[in-house]
């Protein structure tokens, strides 16, 4: 398919992806391919844009990644950022250096508003900045168009060549017009029309998965997470009744979770849907063990097991459906697109079942795209903005032992926690939040008895990246309002903490 496509060019930065994103903001398909991708291979793509990443390289060091050099005579526009710009100015002549100053941080800048680059956007603004090296002097032909105090050549540009960059990250919110700057060079300079959006996604998808499956079979893991969830959707626009999907209720989800994913795709699409309740199945197995990579891998393994059962009965497949995404993608090396993400990363793939190829129809996505895609397909919102849940699920919220007793304490005390959290208009702004059982017993007074339960504990933590997260700082009120209300209403409960540890030293899950 023959799409406008900006391609961004990977140098190492650690803004990558984002600045993928921010250019799917403005409505153009953008990926991302690594700095050793021929001028072939370019030339084949045929993009209306390339932009360079910036990195943690000196562009003047010998063994600095670099790119070839007839990137710049393709007459396709170039936009450097950070290193990407240090080192267009390397290759065509300029000189760059340490900086005297290295500037890190919100930095005010000044831009020439006549440039292309810098249309609608005010002067002085503010830019972020992340640099100790620096372009003491462009390269032939190349005009400064931007400077800080300490920056002299903050960018620049040769609107013959169409080459631009810039040494501070227009990417990144704290540059506050950052976003402007980028639609400048993307419509503006590279002429993008912009039309890129969800409902022609999901067309396209639906045309070209047709086209591939033909009358062929095909076997979806459902784990009624996000992904899983669209990728079967969209399955079952494409090709209906050849579409077999398997749900295994490992008996570990949240309270009335299999029920809402089992009326979702049973009423709302037309497919081939096996829910498999396997919860004491997965209780046995649990029966006992304490460690928590030994539950891990019980459940994982046991998942496998499971759907392995239920793919026999459906027989040989031509294609498996798997949820990827574009940062599974990108996180596991670029372009390595024998990276297999697991249904739902509890154990891998199932080795036995027969298939002959695996169709990833989100792997040109980020989250929030997909979420967009599960809204366009009608996928009902409570199912679309789903908070992140682990594939071992209550089972690694439990802490020790896990039994069905202590699966409904924790099932009704996070229903609860999340009910409250939902009233008091915080569900869409507080990263993950979620009830874990302590496995802790204490002494309380209920009435005038004597009590001896459970102390259930309220995790609420806001993340950017899942690696490291802060503890949220819940209102007093709401953190009163669901203790009291688990206290009462969860038998076995005489006891609600507040985890105020934040990622690390603690993770996020209990296990
Ligand atoms: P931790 O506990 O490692 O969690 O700080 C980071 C994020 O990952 C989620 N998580 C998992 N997700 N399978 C998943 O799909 C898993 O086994 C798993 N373990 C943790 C966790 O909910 C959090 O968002």
């Amino acid at each position: 398919m023959n799409r406008e496509k900006v391609i961004v060019i990977d140098f190492g930065g650690q803004y990558n992806q984002l600045i993928a994103r921010r250019v799917r903001e403005c409505n153009v398909y953008c990926e991302i391919h690594p700095h050793t991708i021929s001028l072939d291979k370019i030339k084949k793509i045929n993009p209306k844009g390339i932009i360079f990443t910036g990195g943690p390289n000196s562009a003047y060091q010998e063994d600095s990644p670099s790119c070839d050099k007839g990137i710049y005579d393709l007459g396709i526009p170039i936009l450097g950022i950070c290193y990407g710009a240090q080192l267009m100015t390397h290759m065509l002549g300029g000189v760059v250096g340490k900086a005297p100053v290295s500037e890190y941080g919100k930095t005010d800048l000044h831009v020439d508003q006549s440039s292309d680059l810098f249309r609608n956007v005010s002067t002085p603004t503010t830019c972020w900045m992340s640099h100790t090296d620096y372009i003491e002097t462009v390269a032939d032909g190349f005009k400064v168009i931007a400077h800080t105090a300490d920056c002299p050549v903050a960018a620049a540009e040769n609107i013959e060549k169409k080459l631009y960059f810039m040494q501070f990250h227009p990417e990144v919110l704290h540059t506050t017009e950052g976003k402007t700057m980028l639609s400048n060079f993307v419509i503006g300079v590279c002429g993008c029309a912009g039309d890129w959006r969800m409902d022609s996604f999901v067309e396209n998808a639906i045309k070209s998965i047709r086209e591939k499956v033909g009358d062929g079979k095909v076997l979806c893991a459902l784990s009624g997470g996000v992904d899983s969830s669209v990728a079967a959707v969209l399955l079952s626009k494409a090709v209906g009744k050849q579409l077999h999907c398997i749900f295994v209720d490992h008996g570990l989800l949240r309270k009335n979770e299999g029920d809402e994913v089992e009326e979702v795709f049973t009423k709302q699409y037309d497919l081939n849907f096996t829910r498999v309740n396997a919860q004491q199945r997965f209780y046995d197995k649990l029966a006992g063990v304490t460690e928590p990579e030994q539950k891990r891998k019980i459940i994982g393994e046991e998942f496998i097991r499971v759907f392995e059962e239920e793919a026999k009965k459906i027989g040989t497949v031509d294609f498996l459906v798997q949820g990827t995404i574009y940062p599974d993608i990108v996180e596991s090396g670029i372009g390595n697109s024998a990276v297999i993400k697991s249904h739902h990363n509890v154990g891998g793939l199932p080795d036995y079942v027969d298939f002959k190829e695996i169709i990833e129809p989100l792997r040109d996505l980020f989250k929030d795209e997909v979420r967009r895609a599960g809204l366009e397909l009608g996928i009902p919102e409570k199912l679309v903005f789903r908070q992140p849940f682990p594939g071992p699920g209550l089972g690694i919220r439990i802490i020790g032992e896990v039994n069905a007793d202590k699966v409904k304490i924790v099932q009704e005390a996070d229903h609860i926690f999340r009910e409250e959290v939902a009233n008091a208009g915080l569900d869409t702004s507080i990263g993950q939040y979620f009830a874990a059982l302590t496995n802790m017993r204490s002494v309380g007074v209920m009435g005038d008895e004597r009590t001896y339960d459970y102390a259930v504990v309220l995790r609420a933590v806001n993340t950017i990246d899942f690696m490291t997260a802060e503890f949220a700082e819940l209102p007093w009120d709401l953190i009163g309002k669901v203790s009291s209300r688990i206290v009462n209403e969860v038998k076995h409960v005489n006891r609600v903490l507040y985890d105020c540890t934040g990622k690390p030293p603690a993770t996020i899950e209990m296990e």
